[in-house]
């Protein structure tokens, strides 16, 4: 029996989640594996029924489960709020934090049916198939902060931090995913101005004698923004911390069509996290507007990576493939000629894919 635990947070999360847990259910019974699914409060829903916004109990549910699936935190209800009861401080980054999840695996793929979703020419994207590896547990999410009063307002300060084992653990995975993959290895840091980034830069550099098959470059990550844009297809595996990697994969994700696209799975613990990278979407949720498709495809890599399911990922990317191929969108991936249709209807139409 593999125990899941799902976690629908806010905003969109509620309508995107299900879906997910659908498509799970499905393969589970084609393929005879025994799901079991347990809901958890996280972010401002917690905080509303409990008064935090990372309950004890959902930390446990989560270290006793296989897998975590998350749809996303947040929303202007919870802004006001003391920082450290905020959903996004108070419960997603100590989510991360305590279940040791110092990689976040996003991998940004066109599918040929939304190449023409991109805000780039097609050419520029038809075919992207690349891989970001982010940095989730160090850096300026977790460095000390500050605000002090001083004559004129305030003195603020967030300090960006990382050791060497924290580098070496997040690149030496970055080097096995680009072995396993076209061997292409993209390095991305600010070594000309940041001490941090140095060190960066010079600890991956000496860690490449041991990985020969991989082709090692380094990027700044101005530079790195401007060629995602330019020439996407340069890259295959890109390694970054925290805050690079938190800004280039929205940006990466909307190369694809849509934020709403993109899956990712954070590892490195015990257990893993599924989530898509988008937020709650409070300006949509409850309307049927969602794009359930990242956190479908979340769902897919959970099989793939947490149980080694590769078959059953696969019956999930198809059948999302075969939903975009008949024509089927969500309004952010809507192109003339096709069918719009809203969360759950894209959910079913993906569900029924799966059982044929
Ligand atoms: C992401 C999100 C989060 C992050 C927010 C919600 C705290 O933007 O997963 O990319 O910055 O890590
Ligand atoms: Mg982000």
């Amino acid at each position: 029996m593999a125990k899941i635990a799902v976690l629908p947070g806010d905003g969109i999360g509620a309508e995107i989640v299900p879906p997910a847990v659908e498509a799970l259910k499905a393969v589970g019974r084609k393929y005879g594996h025994n799901f079991e699914f347990t809901t958890g409060l996280i972010g401002g829903a917690a905080y509303d029924e409990t008064g935090h916004p990372l309950p004890e109990e959902t930390l446990n549910l989560c270290r006793e489960s296989d897998a975590v699936l998350l749809g996303a935190v947040g929303g202007p209800r919870w802004e006001h709020l003391p920082v450290h009861l905020r959903p996004e401080v108070g419960a997603l980054l100590p989510l991360r934090k305590q279940l040791g999840l110092y990689a976040n695996l996003r991998p940004v793929r066109v599918f040929p049916q939304l190449a023409g979703a991109s805000s780039l020419k097609t050419e520029l994207v038809s075919g992207l198939d690349m891989l970001i590896v982010r940095e989730l547990t160090g850096g300026l999410y977790f460095g000390e902060k500050k605000k002090e009063p001083i004559a004129g307002g305030y003195r603020v300060i967030d300090t960006l931090v990382y050791t060497t084992p924290e580098i070496d653990r997040v690149a030496r995975l970055a080097f096995e995913l680009a072995q396993k993959r076209s061997g292409k290895l993209t390095s991305v840091d600010k070594a000309n101005v940041l001490e941090s980034s140095r060190h960066w830069r010079e600890h991956v550099q000496s860690l490449a004698p041991e990985y020969p098959r991989v082709e090692l470059s380094h990027m700044y990550v101005d530079n790195c923004a401007m060629q995602l844009v330019r020439e996407p297809k340069q890259f295959d595996v890109m390694v970054t911390e925290n805050m690079f990697g938190d800004i280039l994969t929205d940006l990466a994700a909307q190369l694809t069509g849509s934020i709403g696209m993109l899956p990712s799975a954070s590892i490195g613990g015990e257990v893993a996290l599924y989530e898509p990278i988008h937020g709650s979407a409070p300006d949509i949720a409850g309307k049927d507007l969602a794009n359930p498709l990242a956190t479908i495809l979340s769902a897919a890599m959970m099989l793939r990576v947490t149980f080694n399911m590769e078959r059953e990922a696969a019956e999930i990317e198809q059948a999302v493939t075969a939903v975009l191929e008949k024509g089927y969108r969500t309004g952010d991936i809507m192109q003339p000629g096709m069918k719009q249709v809203g969360t759950g209807r894209m959910g079913e139409l993906v569900l029924e894919q799966i059982l044929g």
